[in-house]
């Protein structure tokens, strides 16, 4: 496991982490005779919304090439890649967002004709397009799941790994969502546990997350003690039983996923790389791999 360095911008590094793993695929299969998908599902908006007022001016003051730099999204930055994917696909649900994402076509009107959009859900989206048989048509590409909190499900991981020919880049909710869902004493609410359910695609993970309490420790009832648990299971150790998990759908994953961290130092995400196709899995599992390391 890595951690993005203290004091680093956590968006910067997704970013950045995204625009060399497509540089480098680009170059790799370029000599290749498949057709190259790049899927946005949660596109947003094409680029950056500034998070605060501060930021904005902060942004104003950068008048050069960098302040544009900085205000690039993942679809701006997946379009500027050279050489160019033979597809893209942008995923947003929502109108607003969508609605500037579609103005993409026009600022790259060398790639309009390359450019799909869909306003929906990504889930149902992802589930049409890997219903299809990559392999048979001879389709590969790259897949970034950048959604808000926790809403991915396994379901979609799995139609993913399905394709053989895709890889993915997600962002795990580790910190924004998981970690405060699972509590102490192992009281979550229905609903919640129920969206644990979905995002690990099994209820293993209470087992995994949790230990009864030492019999000195349990309260009693009519003398009898009650069974009680604790959580037992740290941000790294939630993080690494994910991994695991992707790991018995995709023929690799990078075993460095990187810890995204606010200003505070309090991890947000977890960046995660998984490869779809076994014949690519030493290169591409080399390049994520490199990619997510930190001194
Ligand atoms: C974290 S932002 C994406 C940022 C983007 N990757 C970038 O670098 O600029 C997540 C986006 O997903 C959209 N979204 C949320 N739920 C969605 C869903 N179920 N399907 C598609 N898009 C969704 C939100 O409207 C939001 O624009």
């Amino acid at each position: 496991l890595s951690r993005q360095q203290f004091g680093g911008n956590w968006t910067e590094e997704k970013l950045q982490s995204l625009r060399k793993y497509l540089g480098a695929y680009m170059t790799v299969m370029k000599k290749q005779p498949f057709q190259t998908f790049y899927i946005d599902a949660f596109a947003g908006t094409g680029y950056r919304k500034p998070r605060s007022a501060k930021e904005e001016v902060l942004i104003k003051q950068l008048v050069d090439e960098d302040s544009e730099e900085f205000r690039k999204g993942s679809a701006t930055i997946a379009l500027e890649i050279s050489p160019s994917f033979d597809k893209y696909i942008f995923v947003e649900s929502d109108p607003k967002n969508f609605a500037e994402l579609a103005k993409l076509k026009n600022v790259h009107s060398r790639l309009a004709d390359r450019i799909t959009l869909h306003k929906k859900d990504a889930a149902v989206v992802i589930k049409e397009l890997c219903s299809l048989d990559w392999i048979k048509l001879k389709w590969r590409g790259v897949i970034f799941l950048d959604p808000f909190g926790m809403n991915v499900s396994w379901q979609t991981i799995e139609a993913i790994a399905k394709t053989h020919a895709l890889d993915l880049w997600l962002l795990f909710p580790l910190g924004v969502g998981v970690n405060r869902m699972i509590t102490k004493d192992g009281k979550i609410q229905e609903a919640w546990r129920e969206k644990l359910n979905i995002l690990f695609g099994t209820n293993e993970w209470q087992q995994e997350f949790y230990k009864p309490k030492e019999p000195g420790q349990l309260k009693l009832f009519n003398n009898n003690p009650v069974r009680q648990l604790e959580k037992a299971i740290t941000l790294e150790g939630i993080a690494l039983y994910f991994n695991e998990r992707l790991k018995t759908i995709f023929p690799g994953v990078a075993d460095n996923p990187l810890m995204l961290t606010n200003s505070k130092n309090n991890p947000i995400y977890l960046l995660c790389f998984a490869v779809g196709n076994p014949a690519g899995k030493g290169p591409a599992l080399r390049i994520a791999q490199h990619i997510l390391r930190r001194k």
